[in-house]
Parts: structure tokens; C-alpha cells; sequence
């Protein structure tokens, strides 16, 4: 017999139905809330509110657990490739040999983008922000491929435009890269894995050959991997919301690229070194940037610490502080900003304000380390956030799509003044 919540409004006794998942999460389902009782909820920030059912990523905030399909990042980090994980995420299960040869195949397949497109990006200043302009090529390949425009309208379909998405987001966000150093862009090696294949378009010169390390291709697998979804978060709720009204894959993906830009969210990692830059640039004083982040009437804020869902620490952080080790030491770089972190990072651990506020090294604290020590420019941290991410994104659109779930259309609290006359200017 299934949980019943019951509520008291208005004198009135409601009974709602209690739903449970498969790792014993409950929620009281108000679908019928407001047919019943003329009221709705109210919760600023979704902090409390599920909007959807979901089988793909199963976060335990409290103990730091983070499954992609039931699978631990943990291992997936360690043993598997990046599109190995995107094919779990997007199709439910791990590829077989065949499946994912195909999957790779039909992606390598993909990775040219229209020549036409090379116009767009010439029409940009070289100090565009790298992330406003994938947005804007994303959404333009809607244009190229007008049989995208009916999302739902078969598997085949549906499936090139996913396959199409996952190749050619590098490849736009490499010559978004290139277009702003007013570098000749780089073709797509089909020979390369898909982690190789984006370092050489980024790095490779005319003059120049790009011999890619194990260790950078390593630790950049693993960083997509841990970045490839995140549940219900601010950019994937935002692709659910534009998909929902059946706006075409590439228009949701735009939009959930924009929302990713925000410093709150993955705008972080870019965040996070040019505040470890500030703080080196001012001589280091950690303690004195602490105590800024603290007080209520600075806007200071740590970016890279703190999460709405982790309050004990990101596990994808610990992951990603041993693969920048690794890197720093196969690189040998002493990066300052490095001892910087681990400072603020101790603080984390010790300090009463952060203690209470379960403030801990999130995702981003991090990944810009690495990036930076790889040779990507800060603009570009969070690109790389969007090729991890993507495959989350497509996934989240399609279990949406596939569930037949409504367009969003959340309900609000009215606060503005009651019904009045309209008066003449000349009475104003
Ligand atoms: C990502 O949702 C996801 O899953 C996101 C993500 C993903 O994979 O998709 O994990 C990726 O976005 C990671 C988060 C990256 N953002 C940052 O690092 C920016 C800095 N962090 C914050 O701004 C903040 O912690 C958030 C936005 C991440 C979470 O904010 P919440 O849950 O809305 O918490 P809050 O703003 O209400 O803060 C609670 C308290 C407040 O103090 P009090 O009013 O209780 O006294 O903690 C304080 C805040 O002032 N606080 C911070 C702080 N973050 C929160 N104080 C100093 N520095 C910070 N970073």
C-alpha cells in the first residue's frame, strides 16, 4: 500500500499520494493540488521541488555519490572513454564492441561542419566570449539541417541529429578558439579519438604539429566524463524547458549552453582562476579574501565552493585534485594558483563558516587548473564544460521527449497591485 501525504487547508483535509524511487527518495506528487484546493506551492529555486522522474544520474547530496545509469563516476572515470559514457547516458545501457564502434563511426562521420558556417564567425570580434558564440553556431545548425526541426519526428532522425550535435560541438568550439586568435582553423582528424581530435583542432599550428600527452588525454577524459551530466541542474532543467514546447535539439542545447555561461553554474570554472589570479596578483593573502567571502556586506564570493545538492563534498572534485596532480607533475608545472587552492581548500575543511554552510571544493574548484596548465585560455573553461556536458543535455532531452512529458509552465504568487483605472497622462 503506497504513502499517502495528508495536508490541512483551510479547514480542509487533502490526502496526496507519496512517490518513491528506486534509491528510497520520496516526494509528495501534487499534480492534483490546485484541482482540489485552489492553492499551488511555492519555491523559489526549485531547492525542494522535483520536476521530473528521471533514470539517468542519481546524486546523494549527503554522501557525496554521484551514478550515471547505476554506474559509479568513480569507475567510469577510471575505465571508460568519454563517448563510451555519452552512448550510457543518451541510450541507458554501456555500448557493446559493435555498438560503440558504430556509435563512433557515425560521429567520426560528422565532425566537418558546413563551410558556410566559417562566415559566421569572422563577423565576431576577437574578444567575443567563446560560449555566446557556440550558443549562436549551435542553434544555426538548425538551419543547415531543417529535418531537425521536427524533433520528434523519428528514431532515425533523432539519432543524427544527437550524432550531429556530438561532432560537431568540438569542432565549433575549437574554431571559436581559433577564430579568436585569428588563427587558421583546424579540420577534424578522423583518426583520433574524440579527446585527441579536439586538443589538435585547438593547438595544432601551421608551423606547429600538436603531439597530444597521455597524461593531458587522460585527465581530459576523465574531466568530460565527470562533467557529462548532473541531473536536474540549472542548464539541463533549462533544456528540458525548451524542448518541452518542441523547440528542434539543437535550439534546447543552445539554450542550456546560455545557462550554463553563468557564474553560478558553469561559468565557475572561469570564475574560480581569476579569482586564485586575484588573490596571486594581491599578494596571496588568503586569509584576507576569506574574510571578504564572509562578510554579508561584501559580494565576494569563493567560486568553486559551496553546491546546492552537495553538503559534504562534490566527489567529482576529488577525482579531478588527483588528475591535476598528475598533470602539474607530467607537465612539471609549479603553478602558484595551485598552493592558493589547496589553502582555501584547507579552509574548507577547518573553518566554521564554510563548515555550516557545507562549503567544499565543488566541480570547478579545480578542472580551470588543469585547463590552464594544458594551455586552454581562460575563456575557454567553459566550452569545455558544454562538450562534457552535452551528452547529459541530450539525454535529459530525450527521456523528456521519449516520456511524452507536458510543456513547462510553472505557476507563480501574485504580488502586484489589484485591479485599477486606467488615468490620462495629463492626470499622472
Ligand atoms: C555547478 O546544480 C548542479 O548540479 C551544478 C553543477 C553541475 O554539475 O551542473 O554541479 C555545476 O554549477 C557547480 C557550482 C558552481 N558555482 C560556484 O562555484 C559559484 C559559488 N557557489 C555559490 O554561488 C553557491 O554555493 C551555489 C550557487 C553553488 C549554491 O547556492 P545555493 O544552494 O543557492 O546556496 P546559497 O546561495 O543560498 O548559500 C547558502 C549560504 C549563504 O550564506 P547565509 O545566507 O546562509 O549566511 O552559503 C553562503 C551564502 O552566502 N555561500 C557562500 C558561497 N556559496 C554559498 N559564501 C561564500 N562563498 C560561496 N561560494
Amino acid at each position: 500500500m503506497s504513502e499517502i501525504a495528508k495536508i490541512e487547508l483551510e479547514g480542509k483535509s487533502y490526502e496526496l499520494p507519496v512517490i518513491e524511487g528506486t534509491e528510497q527518495e520520496k516526494a509528495v506528487d501534487i499534480t492534483k493540488l490546485r484541482g482540489m484546493s485552489g492553492f499551488v506551492t511555492l519555491d523559489s529555486g526549485y531547492k525542494n521541488t522535483g520536476s521530473t522522474t528521471s533514470a539517468i544520474t542519481f546524486l546523494d547530496g549527503e554522501n557525496g555519490i554521484l551514478r550515471y545509469r547505476g554506474y559509479p563516476i568513480e569507475q567510469l572515470a577510471e575505465k571508460a572513454s568519454f563517448l563510451e559514457v555519452a552512448y550510457l547516458l543518451i541510450y541507458g545501457e554501456l555500448p557493446t564492441t559493435a555498438q560503440l564502434a558504430g556509435f563512433k563511426k557515425s560521429i567520426t562521420e560528422h565532425t566537418l561542419v558546413h563551410e558556410d558556417m566559417k562566415h559566421f564567425f569572422e563577423a565576431y570580434p576577437s574578444n567575443a566570449h567563446p560560449m555566446g558564440i557556440l550558443a549562436s553556431m549551435i542553434c544555426s545548425l538548425s538551419s543547415f539541417y531543417p529535418d531537425s526541426l521536427t524533433p520528434n519526428r523519428d528514431e532515425a532522425a533523432k539519432n543524427l541529429t544527437i550524432h550531429r550535435l556530438l561532432a560537431k560541438l568540438p569542432t565549433l568550439a575549437a574554431w571559436a578558439y581559433k577564430n579568436s586568435m585569428r588563427h587558421p582553423f583546424n579540420y577534424p582528424h578522423n583518426d583520433h579519438d574524440y579527446v585527441k581530435n579536439f586538443l589538435q583542432m585547438i593547438f595544432e599550428l601551421p608551423s606547429q604539429k600538436y603531439e597530444a600527452n597521455p597524461v593531458v588525454v587522460s585527465a581530459l577524459n576523465k574531466l568530460l566524463i565527470l562533467h557529462a551530466d548532473h541531473e536536474q541542474n540549472c542548464s539541463a532543467s533549462t533544456v528540458r524547458m525548451v524542448g518541452s514546447s518542441h523547440a528542434n535539439l539543437y535550439a534546447s542545447i543552445s539554450a542550456g549552453i546560455l545557462a550554463l555561461w553563468g557564474p553560478l553554474h558553469g561559468g565557475a570554472n572561469q570564475a574560480v582562476i581569476e579569482m586564485l589570479e586575484k588573490i596571486h596578483k594581491d599578494g596571496g593573502d588568503v586569509d584576507k579574501w576569506v574574510a571578504k567571502a564572509k562578510d554579508k556586506d561584501d559580494p565576494f564570493r569563493l567560486m568553486g565552493f559551496g553546491h546546492r545538492v552537495y553538503k559534504n563534498f562534490d566527489p567529482r572534485a576529488i577525482i579531478i585534485k588527483k588528475a591535476c596532480d598528475d598533470v602539474l607533475q607530467a607537465l612539471n608545472i609549479q603553478d602558484p594558483l595551485l598552493d592558493i587552492a589547496k589553502k582555501l581548500e584547507q579552509y574548507a575543511l577547518e573553518d566554521e563558516y564554510f563548515k555550516a554552510r557545507n562549503l567544499y571544493p565543488n566541480v570547478d574548484f579545480y578542472s580551470g587548473i588543469i585547463y590552464k596548465a594544458i594551455g586552454i585560455p581562460t575563456e575557454m573553461f567553459t566550452v569545455m564544460f558544454a562538450i562534457g556536458r552535452l551528452p547529459g543535455w541530450i539525454a535529459q532531452w530525450k527521456e523528456m521527449m521519449d516520456n511524452g512529458e507536458p510543456i513547462g509552465r510553472p505557476r507563480q504568487i501574485y504580488t502586484g497591485y489589484t485591479s485599477r483605472d486606467y488615468v490620462s497622462i495629463d492626470k499622472r
